[in-house]
C-alpha cells in the first residue's frame, strides 16, 4: 500500500495503478476505522482491481459546537487496517491540500432541499460540508466506482443526487450496515458511550425494527407509529432528534402507494449522537 498526502502524488499513483485498463474503486472515510469501514474496502474489491481509500477528518462537515476536535484520529491504526484489507493507495491529505485557499474560501457543493431535512435540520451545513469534500475527493481520485455505507443513508442519497446533477462519471454503490452482535451499528462515535449508555444504545436499532414491523403489519405508515417509537426511545433515556419513515427512492414522505420504505432515526445518549436506519418493503 502506498500512502500519499498530496494531489500530484495521488494522481501519479492512480495513473500508474490504472495501467492496463484496471478499474479503480474508492472509499472515503474520516478514519478511526472499524469493521464497517473494512467491509466497504472488501466490497470495493468486488468492483475493481485497484482499491483507493482516503482518511481525512473534514472540518467543513462539523458544526461549531460539534466534535471536530474530539473526533478520534488514529492514523497508525488506520494504515495497518487498510494494508491488511488489501488497499492499494491511501490518500491522507492535510487541510492545506484539501482547501488550499482556506476552508472558508473553497467552492461549495450543495444539494438543496434534502440536505436541510432529517439530520440536516439538526446539523446546519453538515451535508454541504459532506458533498463539498466528497465532490473534491471524487474529482481528485477519479474512480470508476465509489463505495458508501447505508449506515449514513441520507449522506448516500445526497451523494447519488450530487453525482447525477453534476454528471460525474462515477458509479455509487451503497453497502449494508455492519452491526455489533446486539444490533448496534458500528460507528467511531460508539467510543464516546459510557458503559451504561453502551447497554442502552442497541435500543435504537430495536426501536426501528419495531417501527418497521408495525408499519408492515398495518400496511401503511401512521403518525402514531412514529410517535410511539419516539416515546420508546425517550423512556430508554435517549434525547430524540427525529424518527421518520420515508420512501427509499428519494427520502420524501411516503405516499399510500409506496411500498419500499426506510425508517430513520437520530438520537442522543449523553453527549453521543447516534444514527441508524432500517430499509423495508411490504405488499
Ligand atoms: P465515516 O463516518 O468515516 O464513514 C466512512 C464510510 O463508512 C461511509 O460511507 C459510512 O457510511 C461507512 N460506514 C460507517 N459505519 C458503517 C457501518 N457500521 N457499516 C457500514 N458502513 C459504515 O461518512 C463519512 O466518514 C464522511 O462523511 C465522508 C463520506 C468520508 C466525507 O467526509
Amino acid at each position: 500500500m502506498i500512502t500519499v498526502d498530496g494531489v500530484a502524488g495521488l494522481k501519479e499513483q492512480i495513473a500508474r495503478l490504472r495501467q492496463g485498463g484496471k478499474r479503480v474503486a474508492f472509499v472515503p472515510t474520516l478514519g478511526n476505522l472499524h469493521a464497517g469501514h473494512i467491509h466497504l474496502m472488501q466490497e470495493a474489491r468486488n468492483h475493481a482491481q485497484i482499491v483507493a481509500a482516503s482518511v481525512y477528518v473534514n472540518p467543513l462537515q462539523f458544526g461549531p459546537n460539534e466534535d471536530f476536535d474530539a473526533y478520534p484520529r488514529t492514523p497508525a491504526h488506520d494504515k495497518v487496517a487498510l494494508l491488511a484489507a488489501g488497499v492499494n493507495v491511501l490518500f491522507m491529505p492535510s487541510d492545506a491540500v484539501m482547501y488550499p485557499r482556506g476552508r472558508g474560501a473553497h467552492t461549495v457543493v450543495e444539494v438543496p432541499g434534502l440536505s436541510e431535512d432529517l439530520c440536516g435540520a439538526f446539523r446546519p451545513g453538515h451535508f454541504r460540508g459532506v458533498t463539498t469534500v466528497v465532490h473534491r475527493l471524487l474529482t481528485l481520485v477519479a474512480p470508476d466506482v465509489a463505495i458508501f455505507g447505508k449506515k449514513d443513508y441520507q449522506q448516500l442519497m445526497l451523494i447519488r443526487l450530487m453525482v447525477a446533477d453534476l454528471g460525474m462519471p462515477v458509479e455509487i454503490v451503497g453497502v449494508d450496515t455492519v452491526r455489533e452482535a446486539d444490533g448496534l451499528a458500528l460507528s467511531s462515535r460508539n467510543h464516546y458511550l459510557s458503559a451504561s449508555e453502551r447497554q442502552t444504545a442497541p435500543h435504537l436499532y430495536e426501536t426501528l425494527c419495531h417501527l418497521r414491523d408495525r408499519v408492515s403489519r398495518h400496511g401503511s405508515l401512521t403518525r402514531e407509529a412514529e410517535e410511539a417509537a419516539v416515546e420508546d426511545l425517550k423512556m430508554r433515556g435517549f434525547r430524540v432528534d427525529y424518527v421518520s419513515v420515508r420512501r427509499q427512492s428519494d427520502l420524501a414522505a411516503p405516499q399510500p402507494e409506496d411500498r419500499r420504505l426506510v425508517a430513520l432515526a437520530a438520537a442522543w445518549l449523553g453527549r453521543t449522537r447516534l444514527i441508524d436506519n432500517v430499509e423495508f418493503g411490504f405488499e
